[in-house]
């Protein structure tokens, strides 16, 4: 039975009638169908199924959304106890819906209920059919008398079929962070997850690649892309079971967070985002960033702020005078903003260390006795942003905060407090400190309203996890806590729409697409050292578009400037360096670098990205950047640590018209010298750029190069 309503198509269950549900990219089917037993499988992921005619010869795969207590033996998707004590779950097809949410963007629900218990879980996708990315999340609701207890609730169950799988994780701590780690999975299970509530990613990042029969490569095979758009405790199970079937589980992390759902709430669950690519790594991470760029990013299709930042070159150690000296710098650099960072806070507890003051927003007097307003004046004399630190979930015990307000505080009563970094999380779960929070936003920009821009910092997991708020529902905190830190953000942008935001977590903490459609950009790591970044970039570069990557020129590493601010230039610009540790040509160089940069903003931040050479694989590294048009490109090439005597080979590029002729320049250069390439200012077609390439590497250690290449207009 098909019922049509309003710009959506109703499909209804009938008894025996085979329903088929497809949801599709233009390069993706993810095919579901019911069987005899009214029962909902999955029978397809893969490379697009064009007939709809062969639908019905697939074998079904497993289940759509596995429940506990029943057939299966292996991890159920959802886990459900019911108040009368059973814990059993059978979930069978009642109707699906697909509609169009926009153009090339479409929604299918699928509606599946339980026939013992009034428990209803709805399946829901969207699928974005140019960008060839597909959301998956899930909604559990029920009609019991008394709440139910939820277990597991897992975002996205998927089936794949491989004879071997290859499993990428991006793991690490701070300052090392997402290193990329393939290993081959076996019976059984491998299980990727965080526990550590707020600032959750430190050690392990919320994607994974699954490549199938053969490990990942940038241009060819069978790949998955997943990651969980949620900031905070997350989990990926692989299992493999004994017929080699994989299944990935995709979702919160259950751990500690059984859920009491009252009748007819609605749990709904976070969205699991993947691609699926028979091109290799290449294509999924190209698809991940146009999506991201249209879709869900904080103005995704706007360009970013070049700035200079202080936290590395000052740390707590600043006055209005220093900092008046760094904005002449930002000035002489070319940036479009300064952006002071922490300590220019507390009174009673100055923020002074680490160790107090946070909660405490109000400036430091005896730091900076004109206040906020004298800053943001002296910025704006020079033509220049202002942008601000803060740290607005945090809490330390040596605050006025903590002393007024423990009960703002996730921290057991009764026991002695253990702190990370000094400080302690603030209890989002309870809305009077979410007023707070989103207090200290809002009356710095009703007193300030020229801040331009916020860094957003998050230092410390949860720790003495116990919220005063909750009393006996405490299994809810860290799931509450994040819907907590949502209902913050989406005030925040609702009414300050037009300022910019970094997400940052004491390096890399937080680096979600949740997170991501309320921050403009995040900060990767705190290792700037430009070997370190090299790595670190390309880790994050396989799912975040460049734009998003803040990159700072910092003296962290000990290479030659140039080298440090061509790493930089891969991602979003930035400074955080003193120009009087620079000589006159290092400095007139990093002037001409954001002048190449803001120029060429368009093709390194909204261009197609091509990782040529990998520095895991090799001791060089190379990315290119294509404009859509195909006419720009920029081509980052960098000797890490070549061998003595290693053989240097042409680099082939990727993404140019083949007919067109295209003109190299060296760009990015030291004054006063000229570049040693010998295919600068040459002509040469897209054709013999890919196929036959440039020599552009060398043999020397730590040395890089950047080069633009035009499609040159007299053909
Ligand atoms: C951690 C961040 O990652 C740094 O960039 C800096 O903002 C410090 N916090 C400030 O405390």
């Amino acid at each position: 039975m098909v019922i049509f309503l309003i710009g959506v198509v109703r499909i209804t269950a009938k008894a025996d009638e085979k329903k088929i549900i497809r949801i599709e990219t233009d390069n993706i089917s993810l095919i579901y169908g019911t069987n005899k037993d009214g029962r909902l499988y999955q029978t397809y992921l893969g490379q697009r199924l064009h007939h709809d005619s062969d639908a019905v010869h697939l074998p079904l795969m497993g289940e759509a959304c596995l429940t506990h207590g029943m057939e299966d033996y292996f991890e159920p998707a959802v886990r459900i106890l019911h108040n009368d004590g059973n814990p059993s779950l059978l979930l069978k097809y009642v109707s699906h819906e697909i509609r169009q949410l926009q153009p090339d963007v479409n929604e299918t629900v699928i509606r599946l209920r339980d026939d013992v218990y009034p428990v209803e879980v709805q399946l829901c996708y969207v699928s974005y059919v140019k960008e060839n990315i597909i959301k998956a999340y899930t909604e559990i609701s029920h009609r019991e008398k008394k709440a139910v207890t939820l277990y597991r609730y897992d975002s996205s169950l998927l089936h794949v079929m491989g004879e071997k799988y290859y499993l990428t994780e991006f793991s690490g701590d701070w300052a090392r962070e997402v290193n990329m780690t393939e290993q081959p999975l076996a019976f059984g299970k491998k299980i990727l997850d965080t526990k550590l509530g707020s600032r959750a990613n430190m050690f392990c990042s919320p994607f994974f690649l699954l490549s199938l029969d053969k490990v990942a490569e940038e241009n060819s095979g069978e790949i998955l892309f997943g990651t969980i758009a949620w900031t905070g405790n997350f989990h990926f199970t692989f299992e493999i079971n004994q017929q080699n079937q994989l299944r990935i589980l995709s979702g919160i992390n259950p751990y500690a967070s059984e859920y009491s759902l009252a009748p007819d709430e609605i749990f709904r669950t976070p969205e699991f985002i993947f691609t699926y690519s028979t091109e290799g790594k290449g294509k999924a991470s190209r698809d991940f960033h146009r999506w991201a760029r249209k879709y869900q990013l904080k103005d995704g299709e706007k360009p970013r702020l070049t700035l200079l930042n202080n936290w590395e070159t000052t740390a707590f150690n600043f006055n209005e005078e220093k900092l008046a000296t760094i904005m002449d710098e930002a000035v002489k650099l070319g940036v479009d903003m300064f952006l002071l960072d922490d300590g220019w806070f507390g009174n009673k507890h100055p923020r002074n260390s680490d160790k107090q003051g946070l909660g405490d927003w109000e400036v430091t007097t005896a730091k900076l006795p004109n206040g906020i307003e004298k800053l943001v004046q002296e910025a704006s004399k020079r033509e220049i942003k202002f942008g601000l630190w803060i740290e607005p979930e945090m809490v330390n015990p040596r605050s006025e905060l903590y002393e007024q307000h423990k009960d703002w505080v996730i921290r057991f009563p009764n026991r002695k407090e253990y702190y990370f970094r000094n400080q302690m999380v603030l209890d989002l779960s309870n809305p009077k400190v979410q007023d707070f929070v989103f207090g200290i936003v809002d009356n710095l920009m009703r007193k300030y309203p020229d801040i331009a821009y916020f860094k957003w910092d998050c230092n410390s997991p949860i720790t003495n996890i116990y919220s005063p708020y909750l009393k006996d529902k405490q299994s809810h905190l860290y799931i509450e806590h994040v819907r907590g830190l949502y209902n913050i953000l989406e005030r925040v942008k609702q009414k300050y729409p037009d300022v910019p935001m970094m997400l940052c977590s004491g390096g890399g903490g937080r680096s979600d697409y949740k997170a991501l459609s309320y921050f403009t950009e995040f900060w990767p790591s705190d290792n700037t050292d430009a070997v370190e970044r090299i790595f670190i970039q390309w880790g994050y570069g396989h799912f975040f578009p460049s734009k998003t990557l803040a990159a700072h020129v910092t003296s962290w590493g000990k290479q030659p400037v140039k080298f440090r601010t061509d790493v930089a230039m891969m991602g979003k610009l930035g400074f955080d360096i003193r120009m009087n540790e620079m000589n006159l040509k290092e400095q007139e160089y990093c002037r001409n670098a954001v002048k190449n940069f803001k120029r060429l903003e368009y093709v390194i931040g909204e261009g197609d990205m091509y990782r040529l050479i990998s520095p895991y694989r090799s001791n060089h590294a190379a990315v290119m950047y294509v404009s859509e048009n195909k006419k720009t490109s920029v081509l980052f090439a960098f000797d890490i640590h070549p061998r003595y005597g290693e053989r240097i080979y042409p680099l082939r590029l990727e993404g140019l018209n083949p007919n067109k002729i295209y003109k190299i320049k060296e760009i990015n250069l030291l004054p006063d010298t000229k570049s040693i390439l010998a295919c600068n200012e040459q002509t040469y077609s897209g054709e013999y750029l890919m196929k036959v390439g440039l020599t552009v590497f060398s043999s020397a250690h730590t040395v890089s190069k950047i080069i633009e290449i035009s499609q040159n207009d007299i053909e």
